[in-house]
């Protein structure tokens, strides 16, 4: 930063500390007893609708070429009717409330697609509980910030699931089923992505973001999650973190199109009592100008089977560059302490 204007160092020190306050995601409750294109509304009407849209539509026009925009619009009507129901019905009831194209709403759910780079940590500590951390990194870093919630998804009075997501997007990236598992998802990008997504959508799978959401409502326990997360035909390659409740019960799956191309457990007896997943294959080295794994590793290391817990994942997930200015948050999960679940939004460096 070089400004023109000269500050007394104080003052200065005093708006970059106020500019490093990070502060938590809020929190709403979701009713899987409203219809799925009216649940999302007492939401969006707690935010500003002009410049929700103002954002979506400028997150849309910067990852889709004005002709791709053009053409999802066109054949919205279309292109709707091959994504799963509920979602669907929700991104419809949305798109209409922000008043926007119902192809500019399905597109900014498949732009979101490409997660950006995140950091995924599952761990487990001496007597056996396994604590589960994400940072979520991503371009559109401000604007991200500001539309990042937790979500209770309620039925009959009972959290059913929890998740972390954008506001206008349905799919989820990161949640948690209480007392079962807590999931969260990494990009492993190959190819474009909305080509590879459209042509994925015709054969009627779901995407990464979609299939977390489902195994949420629809797994019964750990083993039930990996199944699904592990062989449900997608959209897009992708790493899936998974966290259970009892000892050992802890992986990334890295995923092809298809399924499973390889499944990393946690085995504490044999000292491996972690498992760390940025975005590259964990049997081979990451690439040397984007290492966030060694760190990651190192501050395990260096944290403690013995003192390992929501507070110390906290800290591994705040060095640098675990930690970087494209991360909009942090959440940290313990499915066997279900009201632990929290989401920092990161502002940590951006007075960079
Ligand atoms: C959300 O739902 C839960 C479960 O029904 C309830 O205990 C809680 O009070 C609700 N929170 C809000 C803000 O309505
Ligand atoms: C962390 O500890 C493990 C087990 O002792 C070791 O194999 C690994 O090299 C260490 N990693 C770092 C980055 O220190």
């Amino acid at each position: 930063m070089r400004a023109s204007v000269q500050f007394p160092l104080p003052l200065l020190l005093g708006l970059l500390a106020a500019a490093r306050a990070d502060s938590s995601a809020s929190r709403f409750n979701l009713s899987l007893d409203e219809p799925p294109s009216r649940r999302w509304e007492p939401l969006l009407r707690k935010y500003d609708v002009a410049q929700l849209r103002k954002d979506m539509l400028h997150v849309v026009r910067s990852v889709a070429p004005e002709w791709v925009i053009q053409v999802v619009n066109q054949l919205a009507p279309l292109l709707s009717h091959i994504l799963p129901e509920a979602y669907e019905e929700e991104i419809k009831g949305i798109s209409k409330f922000l008043g926007v194209e119902l192809g500019e709403g399905l597109l900014i759910n498949l732009a979101y697609e490409v997660s950006g780079y995140c950091t995924s940590i599952v761990a487990q500590d001496s007597r056996g509980k396994i604590y589960h951390g994400r940072n979520m990194d991503y371009a559109f870093t401000d604007i991200l910030r500001s539309v990042t919630v937790d979500l209770q998804f309620v039925k009959k009075g009972q959290i059913v699931y929890t998740g972390t997501t954008f506001i206008g997007f349905v799919g989820l990236w990161t949640g948690q089923k209480p007392n079962k598992f807590s999931i969260s998802g990494n990009e492993r990008a190959k190819g474009n992505w909305w080509e590879t997504a459209i042509a994925a959508l015709l054969k009627r799978n779901p995407s990464p973001s979609w299939l977390i959401r489902d195994t949420l409502a629809e797994a019964v326990d750990f083993d039930g999650a990996l199944k699904k997360l592990a062989y449900t035909p997608i959209t897009a390659n992708v790493y899936f973190i998974l966290g259970g409740v009892n000892p050992n019960e802890g992986m990334i799956i890295t995923r092809s199109l298809e399924g499973p191309m390889d499944i990393w457990p946690l085995m504490s007896t044999k000292g491996q009592w972690y498992r760390v997943e940025t975005n590259y294959d964990h049997w081979n080295a990451p690439p040397p100008w984007d290492d966030r794994r060694t760190p990651a590793n190192h501050a395990l290391n260096a944290t403690t089977q013995k003192k390992i817990n929501l507070k110390t994942m906290f800290k591994v997930l705040s060095i640098k560059p675990v930690l970087n200015q494209f991360t909009v948050y942090t959440t940290l999960m313990c499915a066997a302490q279900p009201n632990d679940y929290k989401t920092v939004i990161r502002t940590g460096l951006k007075a960079k």
